[in-house]
């Protein structure tokens, strides 16, 4: 391990250790709490030694036209703040990154905002936004010498981590809660390989129970309290950066889980203000679901002291946790850059997702709660119309077909869910049409559509 360019400082109680002394599942030995990797070169450097932002910027962009597999990673590219390896040739890579920013031009109009975009996490090569973090840790296990890796997931975890492992030529055990994952994701890590086991349990219980097996045998936890998750999981915020011209949006919108991937993109958004890079950092709003809400909650309490852990229940079975161990950090995020904490109900998630699937984008019902949750901000008089504004969609509509598939034949949600919103969402679902077999009867179903 790199030791010399990077230290584990715990978010708790600020004790650093060398990634070699880390613990097996991630925790401080003196607190119990998570660590971030920390660059201690950055902050001392100083005149020439400090790196120069015009030459990073000029370097990260001409690497897109390099024929290099480390310069086509979209986490790789970024390199310089991310010095984590001792070797560059441990990298595991599926070209994973240089995800789109798509402007969302629907949503904008009818919500009335200047610039909305979605930085489409989906779009990656197994169909999230853990790939980033995945190609990063494992680059890691791979690095250190570990044949088993390991993982609890709501399923999107536990696809990239098999996929990265069989790259790397290393076996995976995935925890998954049976019955809770949709199928597009659990038949991911059986093709790539991984011993998938469901057991009868939820994600948190997974999590528990693999915190204690990585304890009794040489396995890598990968879930995102492994902090070399994050940084892959950063980058997307230099991206963001990039395309806007190295101007940062005025608003990110996260969905919240485990809450590991709102901790890491506000830390490459620090990192890159830190390092003057960017001029500001954008407010960080974080979004859960209604049924799965313990940050909301806790933000709300005791403006985050403590975290009461919850029974969750949604359909965006992504975000299905109640005991989000990155809790602290994203709630950290969240009030240094001024953002919010919101949740949303099972219909607004569906209506969104139905939103952006006729922007012609799609994404998963847990990527969806972002476009339901900046309608509750503008509501609130908490983003302004003039803001720009970017939702990050974490997972590709494939993953969860069933969901979209229920909604459009109008059996995913029930009389008390739809409550009030009948009409909107009879007009969304306007798509799935049984009808005869004869052309008039086909025609006839056009009859009407605006579009
Ligand atoms: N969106 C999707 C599609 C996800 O799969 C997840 C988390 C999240 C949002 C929430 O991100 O946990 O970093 O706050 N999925 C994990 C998994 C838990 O196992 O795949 P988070």
């Amino acid at each position: 391990m790199n030791d010399n360019l990077h230290q584990l400082r715990c978010f708790g109680c600020g004790a650093r250790i060398s990634g070699a002394q880390a613990q097996p599942d991630f925790r401080c030995v003196e607190c119990g709490d998570l660590f971030e990797v920390d660059y201690p070169g950055w902050g001392q450097r100083k005149g020439p030694d400090r790196p120069n932002p015009g030459a990073l910027k000029w370097l990260w962009r001409e690497r897109r036209c390099s024929s290099e597999a480390l310069d086509h990673s979209g986490v790789w590219r970024f390199r310089e703040l991310l010095p984590i390896l001792d070797s560059f040739g441990n990298v595991v890579t599926l070209r994973e990154g240089n995800t789109p920013l798509y402007p969302l031009t629907r949503a904008a109009k009818a919500l009335g905002i200047d610039q909305l975009f979605a930085k489409h996490q989906g779009m990656n090569p197994t169909g999230s936004f853990k790939d980033t973090g995945m190609t990063a840790a494992m680059s890691v296990a791979r690095e250190r010498g570990f044949e088993w890796v390991a993982c609890a997931s709501t399923g999107n975890t536990s696809a990239a981590m098999a996929a990265y492992a069989a790259r790397a030529g290393l076996k995976s055990l995935v925890l998954i809660p049976e019955g809770k994952i949709a199928w597009g994701k659990l038949s991911q890590a059986m093709d790539y390989g991984a011993v998938t086991c469901q057991l009868k349990a939820d994600f948190d219980g997974c999590l528990r129970l693999l915190t204690q097996i990585v304890k009794e045998a040489p396995i890598y936890l990968l879930n995102s309290v492994n902090p070399y998750r994050l940084e892959g999981q950063k980058t997307p915020a230099f991206e963001i950066a990039e395309a806007l011209d190295w101007n940062v949006p005025d608003h990110l919108i996260v969905p919240g889980g485990n809450l590991g991937n709102s901790s890491a993109l506000g830390k490459g958004f620090r990192e890159l203000h830190e390092l003057g890079l960017t001029a500001r950092m954008p407010r960080i709003s974080v979004i859960q679901a209604a049924g799965a809400n313990p940050l909301v909650r806790s933000l709300a309490a005791n403006h985050g002291a403590s975290l009461e852990p919850m029974q969750a229940h949604t359909r965006a079975t992504a975000i299905r946790i109640g005991n989000p161990a990155s809790w602290r950090k994203a709630a950290r995020v969240i009030q240094d850059t001024g953002g919010w904490c919101l949740d949303v109900t099972e219909a607004e998630i569906a209506i969104a997702k139905a939103e952006l699937g006729s922007e012609g984008l799609g994404c998963e019902p847990a990527s969806a709660v972002t476009l339901a949750g900046l309608k509750k901000l503008l509501a609130r008089g908490a983003v302004s119309p003039a803001e720009t504004v970017v939702l990050v969609l974490t997972g590709h509509t494939l993953k969860d077909a069933d969901y979209t598939i229920d909604f459009h034949r109008g059996t995913l949600l029930n009389a008390d869910e739809s409550a009030g919103l009948e009409t909107e969402i009879d007009g969304l679902r306007r798509n799935a049409v049984a009808t005869d077999a004869t052309p008039a009867a086909v025609l006839a179903a056009l009859k009407g559509r605006t579009r």
